[in-house]
């Protein structure tokens, strides 16, 4: 599969390790361009390379991982997404840590806000719940294999990204739709930061 990442930092480097080392393509972007990302692209190997937002937004699975306030930057003039999948990792940080303050959507939850941003696209939320750490290490611990918990709208997106996670070594946990499992999973609810592992 080819699959294309809105950001390049933490978060985007630890899925693409994840891809990269399970056979698939991976094209990285960022807000600075493809050249500011040569020397990471040469470090992850032959099957990354660097592209445009456009150009990474064009893959058949898109990776949505930018802090929350560049998301309306990030996600403006993409090409269409006809069904294809995005995964939305983001946390609704509207300043960061350590003055951190959460933006607040009222109703809407932060994977629907990004979705309304992405006609077209088939949103599934994931990762956002687990620290940086446990996005990038093995996610099969000696205790068990890091739950990962999904929400999405779309039963059939949700099971690509449960199966490709699952290849990875995550144990995805399927929560629902983005308002009911979004909530659950976003800051602020009762899921996020959770670390947790299933035993097999
Ligand atoms: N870090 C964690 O532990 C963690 C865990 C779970 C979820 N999250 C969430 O995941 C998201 C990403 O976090 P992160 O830690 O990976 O952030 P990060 O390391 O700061 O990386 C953000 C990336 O977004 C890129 N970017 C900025 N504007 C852009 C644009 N207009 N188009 C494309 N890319 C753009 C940045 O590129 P430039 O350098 O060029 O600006 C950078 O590569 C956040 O919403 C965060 O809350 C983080």
């Amino acid at each position: 599969m080819r699959i294309g990442t809105l950001g390049a930092g933490t978060v985007a480097q630890a899925i693409a390790r994840h891809a990269l080392a399970h056979g698939h393509e991976v094209v990285l972007s960022n807000g600075r361009g493809p050249a500011s990302l040569a020397g990471l692209v040469g470090a992850l190997g032959p099957l990354a390379r660097a592209g445009t937002p456009r150009q990474a937004a064009a893959a058949e699975l898109v990776v949505l991982a930018v802090g929350w306030p560049q998301i309306p930057e990030a996600t403006a003039g993409l090409p269409p997404f006809d069904g294809r999948v995005v995964i939305d990792t983001t946390n609704q940080f509207a300043s960061p840590p350590p003055h951190a303050r959460i933006a607040d959507l009222g109703e809407l939850t932060g994977s629907e806000y990004v979705a309304s941003l992405l006609p077209g696209a088939r949103v599934v939320k994931a990762f956002n719940t687990l620290y940086g750490q446990y996005i990038a290490a093995n996610p099969r611990h000696e205790a068990g294999r890091q739950v990962l918990f999904l929400a999405g709208d779309d039963a059939d997106a949700k099971a690509t990204v449960g199966d490709l996670t699952a290849a990875f070594g995550f144990a995805p946990v399927d929560l629902g739709s983005l308002r009911e499992g979004g909530r659950l999973m976003q800051l602020g609810g009762p899921l996020s930061g959770l670390h947790a592992l299933k035993q097999d």
